[in-house]
């Protein structure tokens, strides 16, 4: 599949970043409730993918109540360090919090920002990359620019694990119905589904693994790319 009949499937994000800022700043105290036991085994098998290591350094991109930030500073351990990224300030409040609850907030860096500007960051300084439905909150023309970016970080043969939901060619009932939501109301249907290992591939990463699932009847992919 060409970028022009990717982009061309893919709904348009209208919502703007301080739009996106404000409703997870909104959501930041209610997400776990809401998305929290939902989202829980895709994220887990997308950190299974990634397989963080000791002393290995990652960076979470979106990283919300920080439920994965944990797991990844409990894999790299003392000599690792963790990076996390999110737009939203009341995400990172959130799971700063969690992290110091678990006694984790030492190996963490907390950033807020916006991931299609990563340049705090140094080119090749990072052995993983880790996004769990996040990767669908990027307009179609920034979701090249932010994997441009997580392969400008990582070293050669650095790994990027991705949970996303996707679209199915031709896409079924559930995700017309899902874009329509997202159509018409942006703020609460905000992921929509994207090609997201085809974008990872045109983006230069090697395909190591990929699997399938569904959530309420979306389709959800979980890829494992490497930077060649
Ligand atoms: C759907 S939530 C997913 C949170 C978490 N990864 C999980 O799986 O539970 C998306 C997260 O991405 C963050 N986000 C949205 N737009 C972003 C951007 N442009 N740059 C960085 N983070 C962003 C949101 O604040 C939110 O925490």
């Amino acid at each position: 599949m060409n970028n022009e009949t990717t982009d061309a499937a893919v709904a348009r994000v209208h919502r703007s970043k301080a739009d996106a800022r404000l409703s997870y700043n909104r959501l930041s105290r209610w997400y776990d409730l809401i998305a929290g036991s939902a989202e829980k085994k895709y994220r887990d098998t997308g950190l299974a993918k990634l397989s963080a290591q000791y002393g290995e350094k990652i960076l979470e991109i979106g990283f919300g109540t920080g439920y994965c930030l944990v797991s990844l500073a409990r894999s790299v351990g003392a000599e690792g360090r963790v990076t996390g990224l999110d737009i939203s300030d009341g995400m990172l409040a959130v799971a700063k919090e969690r992290l110091q609850k678990e006694g984790l907030g030492e190996r963490v860096d907390l950033h807020p920002g916006d991931a299609a500007d990563m340049n705090f960051i140094t080119a090749g300084s990072l052995d993983g990359v880790f996004m769990s439905f996040t990767l669908e909150l990027f307009d179609n023309p920034e979701i090249p620019r932010v994997l441009a970016e997580c392969r400008r970080v990582l070293k050669p043969g650095g790994r990027l694990a991705v949970v996303s939901m996707t679209k199915t060619n031709p896409p079924g009932m559930a995700v017309r119905i899902y874009e329509w939501f997202h159509e018409h109301t942006p703020n609460y249907a905000d992921c929509r589904p994207i090609f997201a290992r085809q974008s990872m591939e045109q983006a230069g990463f090697e395909i190591k693994d990929v699997s399938l699932s569904s959530m309420w009847g979306l389709p959800v992919e979980i890829v494992l790319g490497a930077k060649r």
